[in-house]
């Protein structure tokens, strides 16, 4: 296809996409009574359950958002993709893999059952919880303060957020009921996954997934990892395009956890999902994807947020296949 023909059917896409997105988005919204919010962290649990919202971003800066695209929650599980890229981008391959597998697990994201059946006892992937807090120990910091001093400058840089801060109540909250996290984090420790004290490893891992941001950070966000590390609207690059490469393919491999099959099967696109109900989406060389919506289905994923990036994807046939 010519670059002319191509960009006719950019132009059509855009404008389908904000004249219908509002009407897709209350057609999903009936999805949210088919989940539950998470409550296993206390503070998410008053997330409200009829909430919906979507931010879509292109590389010219161009957002089109819809529903309740404003509403504020944590990265949770999404922040783990951008601290794996740090992790790699500080001490490289080598080092990341040779702390955590490459292979999804088909199990709960937060399960400790493989850590103890599998040689040499290391986290399958960098996306379940106890690959997370593996890489948490990886950012280089002389200790967690300057850990997570880092995350968040390098976390504003991503969204072009400088006001991007860490929720202390969700903090707070995670911190004092975490644990099969804490359990998770001694066997590694056990395992001699972790170089640095479970205590340390876990303040970092906690603080990362309580930054807090919108859909239209997360659409920033998710811009970046479409253009292959680069910023397009400031035209910068940011990340390395081979870590951003292997961050896509986790994200389309295990980003979904045990619903990445699934996802990849009926969405087709790379996505990663956080308990708070965010998702964040892409379409490689084109949108940046941030959707909220709290309540979940059983695996963890947003119900009316899955149902609405179905959605899209079938109508603007956005399946990689
Ligand atoms: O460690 C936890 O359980 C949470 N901070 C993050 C888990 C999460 O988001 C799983 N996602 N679906």
């Amino acid at each position: 296809m010519d670059l002319k023909m191509s960009h006719h059917i950019e132009e059509q896409s855009w404008k389908q996409l904000t004249s219908h997105l509002a009407e897709w988005v209350a057609d999903s919204h009936k999805h949210t009574t088919d989940g539950h919010v998470a409550s296993y962290i206390p503070e998410l649990a008053n997330a409200p359950s009829d909430v919906l919202g979507i931010c879509i971003m292109d590389a010219g800066g161009l957002t089109v958002v819809a529903g309740d695209s404003d509403f504020r929650f944590t990265l949770q599980s999404i922040s783990k993709v951008f601290t794996l890229i740090m992790a790699l981008m500080d001490r490289g391959e080598a080092i990341v893999f040779s702390k955590v597998g490459m292979e999804p697990t088909g199990d709960d994201f937060n399960s400790m059952l493989k850590l103890e059946l599998v040689e040499p006892g290391i986290p399958f992937n960098p996306l379940i919880n106890a690959g997370a807090i593996a890489i948490s120990s990886l950012i280089a910091g002389k200790d967690s303060e300057e850990q997570v001093a880092r995350i968040l400058q390098f976390f504003r840089e991503v969204a072009h957020n400088p006001t991007l801060e860490i929720n202390q109540a969700v903090f707070q909250s995670e911190s004092d009921t975490a644990h099969r996290n804490r359990s998770l984090a001694y066997f590694l420790k056990d395992n001699g996954v972790l170089d640095s004290e479970v205590d340390d490893v876990l303040r970092t891992y906690f603080s990362h997934c309580s930054i807090e941001v919108n859909c239209t950070d997360l659409a920033r966000m998710a811009l970046v990892l479409a253009h292959n590390g680069v910023d397009p609207i400031r035209n910068q690059r940011l990340i390395p395009r081979r870590f951003v490469q292997i961050a896509k393919t986790f994200m389309f491999t295990c980003g979904m956890y045990n619903a990445s099959g699934e996802f990849a099967m009926n969405v087709g696109i790379p996505a990663k999902s956080g308990v708070s109900g965010s998702i964040l989406s892409m379409v490689p060389g084109q949108y940046g994807i941030g959707v909220v919506s709290p309540p979940l289905n059983r695996k963890g994923n947003s119900t009316a947020g899955v149902h609405l990036l179905g959605k899209l994807s079938q109508e603007f046939d956005w399946s990689l296949f």
